[in-house]
């Protein structure tokens, strides 16, 4: 709707004058009311269906439009026409908190969403990744039981960090993710001081049919900037839409935020033998063996002029790949290539991608039809492939240009092990070698924050030895920090501040 058209008489949905907004017909000044009353019952009828469902995860969040320009040649790592040097692509962002719901504050400690729209001359190219590298399981089976244990509790509604820590603990593999979460990223001050990452491992196709692993880093322009827990919890209180308010009037304002992007690229037969398995979401791949190549810039300059329309129904999905671009072995994203257009159906309808927001800018020609709200559509063309009435066809046959080589029995495993695979060694170079000490010590204080006072046995003591796995001395720290703080008796030991009971 223009400008313009706001100002004209307010109509009903079917384009009829209304005759008030205001006023509904009753039989007399205090009279029953009408069922005829079409603009009224119009009215409430809309109301009544104003909601769609929120995302499962990622539910609060907001974000903008902008551009992705490239820098440098890639060009012989991908034949993807919007990585080409120089090229300009529209795009979109949408940052998100995972665990919260829509009215939830954007300060709880959590991992950020980092999720990215390309309008590709080649059709939409997604890119939906986190503020952290890793991610806190490596199989979609345990998927939607890690998003249940950070929400909330079955009788009474409640979050619950005893329920999010049992999981944890018994999920050795979150390791890594969990000291990212519990490290100051864990609160970023905003979303313009973040980074992005793609943390999985995706694959780049040359002009010659050459393949790259390649993870996308997406560098924050802003610096990276975290909050402090008590500033966090002030601002939940005091503003829970801060992240979104502040990046809508840094934009407002005419600043810009903008993110470069650089990816690691590994070539393909390196993944059999590197020491890391390359295709786990939990482990990164070091900078030291594969540092990272710079290849352009996003800038985020335009606000949603309607953030239901272009941001609640914007839908991202790791399954839009572009020709020179592919996914990988990773089980996690074989899984999301499903979860995502398939939770879109449901959440925003069968037609989704004819949204504009969604709506690639090439043209699209597909059999797939109908179904509610269908907008665009074929005309009279034939409905079924092939048929004799020119109508595209298309069939080639034989190995797939972003595919991989897989054989072997079936079975219901955890990845083949390489040289340094384990759950806790990643986790430790973070907290031991990447933290300093004060940075530890936010950390340790952090952890039993979240201890005090719901997490209960046997919880708590699989926390005490979780922590002792990926770093004995911090591990020791946490426990001896919560018997502090908790006033509660160490367990056969000697009672703290001389307490006399446990209170446990
Ligand atoms: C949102 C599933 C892992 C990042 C979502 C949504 C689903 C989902 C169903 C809501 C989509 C919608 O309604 O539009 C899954 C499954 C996963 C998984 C099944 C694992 C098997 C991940 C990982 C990342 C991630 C590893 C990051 C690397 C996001 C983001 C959003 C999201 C950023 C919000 C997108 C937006 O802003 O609209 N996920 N997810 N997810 N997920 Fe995942």
């Amino acid at each position: 709707m223009t400008q313009s058209d706001f100002t004209k008489k307010s109509t009903t949905e079917a384009g009829a004058p209304r005759e008030s907004d205001a006023h509904s017909l009753s039989v007399g000044a205090n009279g029953p009311l009408l069922l005829h009353d079409v603009a009224l019952v119009e009215k409430l009828a809309r109301f009544d269906r104003e909601r769609v469902p929120e995302r499962s995860p990622h539910a609060k969040g907001s974000g903008a439009f902008g551009t992705f320009e490239v820098l440098e040649d890639v060009s012989a790592h991908t034949k993807a026409d919007f990585l080409q040097p120089g090229k300009k692509t529209q795009m979109l962002a949408r940052f998100s908190t995972v665990a919260g719901e829509l009215g939830s504050p954007d300060s709880w400690r959590d991992v950020r969403g980092f999720a990215l729209k390309f309008y590709t001359e080649e059709g939409n190219f997604d890119m939906v990744g986190n503020n952290t590298p890793v991610f806190f399981v490596r199989d979609p089976m345990k998927f939607p039981d890690f998003i249940h244990s950070q929400k909330r509790m079955p009788d009474s509604g409640l979050r619950s960090n005893n329920m999010q820590w049992d999981f944890w603990t018994l999920s050795p593999e979150s390791a890594h993710q969990v000291a990212y979460l519990m490290g100051d990223r864990g609160l970023p001050r905003t979303w313009r001081h973040m980074n992005g990452y793609s943390s999985h491992t995706y694959m780049w196709v040359n002009e010659a049919g050459e393949k790259f692993w390649v993870v996308y880093h997406f560098h924050t322009d802003q610096g990276v900037e975290n909050m402090t827990n008590e500033e966090a919890s002030k601002l939940a209180g005091e503003d829970a839409d801060f992240h979104r308010r502040d990046l809508f009037d840094a934009i407002e304002r005419g600043e810009f935020p903008s993110w470069t992007l650089s990816v690691q690229i590994m070539p393909y037969e390196d993944a059999k033998t590197y020491r890391f398995n390359p295709f786990d979401l939990t482990k990164t791949i070091s900078k030291k063996d594969y540092p990272l190549h710079k290849v352009g810039r996003f800038t985020l300059n335009e606000n949603p002029t309607n953030h239901f329309a272009q941001i609640e129904q914007a839908a991202f999905s790791p399954a839009n790949t572009v020709p020179g671009t592919g996914v990988s072995p990773d089980k996690m994203l074989l899984g999301r290539v499903f979860s995502y257009p398939d939770a879109q159906r449901h959440r925003i309808g069968t037609n989704y991608n004819q949204i504009p927001v969604n709506q690639p800018i090439t043209a699209t020609n597909s059999y797939d039809k109908e179904g509610a709200m269908q907008y665009h559509h074929t005309g009279n063309a034939p409905v079924y492939a092939p048929n004799s009435y020119g109508r595209a066809y298309q069939d080639t046959q034989g190995p797939v240009e972003n595919g991989w080589e897989a054989d072997g029995e079936m079975v219901r495993s955890a990845y083949s092990l390489h040289a340094e695979d384990d759950d806790f060694g990643q986790a430790h170079t973070l907290v031991r070698e990447v933290f300093n000490d004060e940075e530890r010590e936010r950390l340790v204080e952090t952890v039993v924050g979240t201890l005090i006072p719901d997490v209960v046995e046997p919880v708590l003591s699989n926390v005490f030895q979780y922590w002792k796995n990926i770093d004995q001395e911090v591990g020791e720290r946490i426990e001896k920090g919560y018997y502090e703080q908790s006033g509660t008796q160490v367990p056969g030991g000697d009672p703290i501040d001389g307490e006399p009971e446990a209170i446990r």
